[in-house]
């Protein structure tokens, strides 16, 4: 079989459950293509996402497409290379399965919206992955969560997810239906919040991330980490290049920053948000939707 996994991962949690995806589907003899779009221009300009994908995507039977969980929804970069997918044929089959990762507090409505999304690209999505992860946003809290996550029992879960994957592929495509309604799992009163609120709402006030020259030391570790090429170096300045309205507030460049010279207020919200790393987590952490049995 052929597998195309397309990825987006400012922390680099997500791409640990691909390249496990990866390794699974290779153990099961696939052939696997892995595109990773984090600091790829070619994919976060929307203006390029179409070609780009035309170039890149090998020909493929399954498509496996993940991103984070940010504020209830999938990372909108994620959404954005869905939508621009080519259409399904002889070389791209028909079916997909979305995956996220989340920092166990609530995945809402992010596979929820990344089935809706592979739908209406003529897509049928089999099953759906939600992976527990390190909540980034808590490396830095009294109590972080879900460190060291995946683990093994995220293995375990990325494994028989593999295994369903290889048996629907067998059955005849025209039989096979489309699931996503069983990614609607979370209850709704939050299914209407975060369906009625973007995840532009819930970040635009946030998004003032600054550099403080002064105290910049020029170790350019902000230029390397930041998952959408914010920064860049211009006669020995580190300056920010893209309009503050296109950070995804990741906290990359303020986490790997060694003189403190990033200012990500954003923090102070989460950390009262998460309870300072005391947040009550989701019902179920990992899962794989529909329900096994
Ligand atoms: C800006 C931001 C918003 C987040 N929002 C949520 C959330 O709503 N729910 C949740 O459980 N985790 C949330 N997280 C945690 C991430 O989903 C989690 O750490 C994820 O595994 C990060 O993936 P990555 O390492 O591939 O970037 C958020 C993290 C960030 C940085």
């Amino acid at each position: 079989m052929k597998v195309t996994i397309i990825v987006f991962s400012p922390s680099g949690h997500t791409l640990k459950v691909a390249q496990l995806f990866k390794r699974e589907f290779e153990s099961w003899h696939s052939k696997v293509q892995l595109i990773n779009i984090t600091k790829n221009e070619e994919y976060l300009d929307t203006n390029n996402i179409k070609d780009s994908l035309k170039e890149d995507l090998d020909e493929h039977d399954v498509l496996l497409i993940g991103g984070p969980v940010y504020a209830g929804h999938v990372e909108k970069n994620i959404l954005s290379t869905i939508d621009q997918l080519p259409e399904v044929g002889e070389k791209y089959g028909y079916l997909a399965v979305p995956f996220v990762t989340y920092g166990g507090v609530h995945s809402s409505i992010a596979l929820e919206e990344m089935g809706r999304h592979i739908k209406r690209k003529s897509r049928k999505s089999i099953i759906g992955v939600k992976i527990a992860s390190e909540h980034t946003l808590t490396k830095a809290m009294s109590k972080k969560i879900n460190t060291n996550k995946p683990d093994k029992f995220e293995e375990g879960i990325i494994s028989r997810a593999v295994e369903k994957i290889m048996k629907i592929a067998k059955i005849d495509y025209k039989k096979i239906k489309d699931i996503s309604s069983s990614f609607r799992y979370a209850k709704l009163p939050e299914r209407i919040l975060f369906n009625t609120f973007s995840q532009s709402f819930f970040h635009k006030k946030h998004k003032n991330v600054t550099l403080d020259n002064e105290k910049c030391i020029k170790c350019k570790r902000c230029i390397a980490r930041c998952p959408i090429n914010m920064f860049e170096e211009h006669e020995g300045i580190v300056k920010m290049i893209k309009d503050k309205s296109q950070c995804i507030l990741c906290g990359e460049c303020y986490y790997n920053c060694p003189v403190e010279a990033i200012n990500y207020s954003y923090i102070e919200m989460a950390k009262k948000r998460l309870k300072d790393g005391y947040a009550k987590l989701e019902k179920e952490q990992s899962a794989i939707y529909p329900k096994e049995g």
